[in-house]
């Protein structure tokens, strides 16, 4: 298969979920493309067999152009098997009403956008101060302490689960095509 693997990145945490993907893709004997979607204006689908969209949640939200790609291939997009890569620190915990709010995140893309996905994956992205401005240290200082008390708010932490990540992918990779 020849999958497209579009993503949203700011820190840079959901660029490097997408460019494992796109390993553990082609490990798996299938080609991959990897596309920033703020360059992906005018792209035909296509080409692809399937396609992968990634994006960090920011504030709430997923970038913006995920939802304008999403929006712009309305009539190509859900006609092909798709995955959703949820990414945030929400992600990286447990709590109930955290998990609400991401599903609510992605329902309200599908709202928005008229592309539901067949799978979304919530995946714990990176909490990464060295790379922050002020106003994000200080946002993100309370929802590391929210998810992960003990963490030290100086330093860099990735939260992501590189196994389960895999886990997910080999068995949406499996999953029959309609
Ligand atoms: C300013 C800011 C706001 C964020 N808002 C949220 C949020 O609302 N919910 C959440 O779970 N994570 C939030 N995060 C955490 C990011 O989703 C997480 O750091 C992710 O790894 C960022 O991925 P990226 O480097 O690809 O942008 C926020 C991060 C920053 C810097």
């Amino acid at each position: 298969m020849f999958i497209l693997i579009g993503y949203a990145t700011t820190e840079g945490q959901t660029a490097k979920i997408a460019r494992h993907v796109a390993r553990r893709i082609t490990e798996a004997g299938h080609s991959a493309e990897l596309l920033p979607l703020a360059e992906a204006g005018g792209l035909s689908l296509a080409p692809y067999d399937r396609v992968i969209l990634a994006s960090s949640i920011h504030l709430g939200h997923y970038h913006r152009a995920l939802s304008d790609f999403a929006a712009a291939q309305a009539t190509e997009l859900p006609a092909k098997p798709s995955l959703l890569l949820s990414v945030s620190l929400a992600a990286a915990g447990h709590e109930a009403e955290d998990w609400r709010a991401l599903d609510k995140i992605a329902t309200d893309l599908a709202a928005a956008t008229g592309w539901t996905p067949d799978e979304v994956a919530q995946v714990a992205g990176a909490y990464m101060p060295s790379r922050y401005d002020i106003f994000r240290r200080f946002v993100m200082r309370r929802i590391v302490a929210a998810q992960d008390p003990g963490a030290d708010p100086d330093a860099d932490h990735e939260y992501t689960d590189w196994p389960d990540l895999d886990r997910r992918i080999d068995a949406w990779l499996d999953r029959p095509s309609a």
